[in-house]
């Protein structure tokens, strides 16, 4: 049995294409994958704070040394991280935002990315192991690779390197088109659910 993480970030509710998207990948998986668990979060609708300087000094506060006001502060974070460290697959629904990703998604990753937690401060190494990880993102536009807005694409590339950093790197991208009309939706979200259905069907 494995744990299954889900994260919507779209902040809009029944209108939003990434939530279909992992609602999609999450009931492929389970069709596949029975009696696996499910934890989900929401951070569109509930964002996760931004980092400020308290937080910055509390994690650069050793361990030992941290006043409850400082624990208190990174009850977030020790939360998001210890949730993330328990899952063993991730599926991410990531609205594109003006090439790159929402606020919301920013600041979620400001939360995980924490030296001594899920990574090494010293050796810059990943401490986060062994995870698969599905990113199933919403764009107006398409980036199809080598195509002339592929450049323009931040999120891919911007994922790739900071879960990489982290020590993630199985991780897979699947995106639908919602801007250019009911055609290229329809047909993105075709490619789309293929895509979801063979990478639930290679994923031991
Ligand atoms: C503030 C904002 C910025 C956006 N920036 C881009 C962009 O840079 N490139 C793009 O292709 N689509 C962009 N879009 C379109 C969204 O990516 C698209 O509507 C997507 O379906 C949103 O995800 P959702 O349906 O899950 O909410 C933007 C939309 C909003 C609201």
């Amino acid at each position: 049995m494995a744990n299954i993480l889900h994260i919507d970030s779209s902040p809009r509710g029944e209108r939003s294409h990434s939530r279909k998207l992992t609602a999609d990948f999450i009931s492929e998986w389970l069709g596949k994958h029975p009696g696996d668990q499910v934890t989900y979060r929401d951070l569109g609708i509930h964002p996760v704070p931004l980092v400020d300087e308290p937080w910055i000094a509390a994690i650069y506060t050793p361990e030992d040394k941290r006043t409850p006001e400082m624990q208190t502060i990174l009850r977030v974070s020790d939360e998001l991280i210890a949730e993330l460290l328990k899952s063993d697959v991730i599926a991410f629904g990531v609205p594109m935002y003006n090439f790159g990703l929402p606020a919301g998604f920013k600041a979620y990753i400001d939360q995980i990315v924490r030296v001594g937690r899920t990574f090494d401060g010293q050796t810059f190494q990943g401490l986060v192991k062994g995870k698969k990880v599905y990113v199933l993102m919403s764009a107006g536009q398409q980036y199809s690779p080598g195509g002339p807005m592929a450049s323009f694409n931040q999120v891919e590339p911007y994922l790739k390197t900071i879960f990489g950093f982290i020590g993630i790197t199985d991780i897979h991208f699947v995106a639908v088109a919602t801007g250019g009309g009911d055609e290229i939706l329809e047909q993105t979200r075709v490619q789309a659910n293929e895509e979801i259905k063979k990478l639930t069907a290679e994923a031991a």
